[in-house]
């Protein structure tokens, strides 16, 4: 359970056909970094981009962040040689490999396999290397219960929403362009619940995808603010420019934080026999009780994870 409280607010995608890419990564305040083999490198350059992540990761310097690589998707000629050479030469340095256009059970199952052959044959430690599995077309999504649970190295299910929209015929709704009359949001809602429902009923974290349209930094905190007002723990970032958007919509806001922390600090003084075992008590104006603690639990959590320091402190009242 540990890894799943990595930071994963902006997670930065990063061609791995790109070493000047790769190196500029290093300094943005990303929460992690995927370096990609998958879509946005060209056939021809795969190769090549498996070599630069390995010497990329192994020369370190992305300290803090969650390193992950993303690899083609189990339908093409790629997988498995992207797992075996990024794993063979810089498993030591990786946290997860992303599996994108996952559809079922079995394609987690298969790359747990090979990930625990390849971290028995090259003594690295066997399961440390998770999964963050994309969701990215409607197979993938009508069986994401089932590929959440299938190896505990799932960490995070992630809304692919470019791939998925192709995949189900629907039209222009990425870059925020909008048929008339029709809400782009209603389109999204329902996949976004779907993945959040299945995150949270297996305790894997909820990110949502890339927003394409780079240079409308407005776009992205809205599609943001959507998401991580449904209850997302972060999303991707395509350019410099987004992150800092990133990891502001998706940490509580400075009031919301010393709040959850002051009811957490409140409800357990007043739940204790010095505060007079009470269940139900006003914190200044609010009625608070056991629900209120789990509601705290969760802001207090992101805060935490993102390293938010709280502004006030509770005194027990006078007895
Ligand atoms: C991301 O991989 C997407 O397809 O949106
Ligand atoms: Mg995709």
């Amino acid at each position: 359970m540990s890894q799943q409280l990595r930071a994963r607010r902006s997670n930065l995608a990063v061609p791995g056909s790109s070493p000047k890419m790769l190196e500029k990564a290093k300094g943005l305040p990303a929460d992690q970094v995927f370096m990609d083999i998958e879509d946005a490198v060209a056939p021809l350059a795969k190769p090549d981009a498996r070599k630069n992540i390995v010497a990329a990761l192994n020369e370190g310097g992305y300290e803090g962040k969650t390193r992950v690589v993303r690899v083609n998707d189990w339908t093409t000629q790629w997988t498995y040689a992207d797992v075996i050479e990024v794993v063979e030469g810089a498993g030591a340095n990786l946290d997860c490999i992303m599996l994108p256009k996952v559809q079922t059970a079995d394609q987690i199952v298969a790359l747990d396999l090979l990930l625990t052959q390849l971290e028995k044959s090259n003594g690295l430690e066997v399961g440390r290397i998770g999964i963050e599995a994309q969701i990215e077309n409607a197979k993938g999504l009508i069986n994401i219960d089932a590929i959440a649970q299938a190896s505990p190295r799932v960490e995070t299910l992630i809304f692919g929403p470019a791939d998925f929209m192709a995949s189900i015929n629907m039209k222009s709704l990425v870059v925020g362009e909008q048929p008339p009359g029709y809400d782009v949001g209603d389109a999204y809602h329902y996949i976004l619940m779907r993945i959040l429902m299945a995150a949270r009923a297996y305790d894997k974290q909820a990110i949502d995808g890339p927003y394409l349209a780079i240079k409308d930094l407005d776009g992205y905190r809205r599609v943001a603010g959507r998401s991580a007002a449904l209850g997302f723990d972060g999303k991707w970032v395509l350019h410099p420019d987004q992150v800092a958007a990133a990891n502001e919509v998706f940490s509580p806001r400075q009031d919301d934080y010393d709040h959850s922390e002051m009811i957490l600090d409140a409800y357990d003084y007043f739940t204790s026999a010095a505060g007079g075992a009470k269940g139900a008590v006003m914190l200044g104006d609010e009625m608070i009780d056991e629900a209120s603690r789990k509601m705290a639990l969760v802001v207090s959590a992101k805060g935490r994870a993102a390293g938010m320091k709280r502004t006030t402190t509770f005194t027990a009242p006078e007895a």
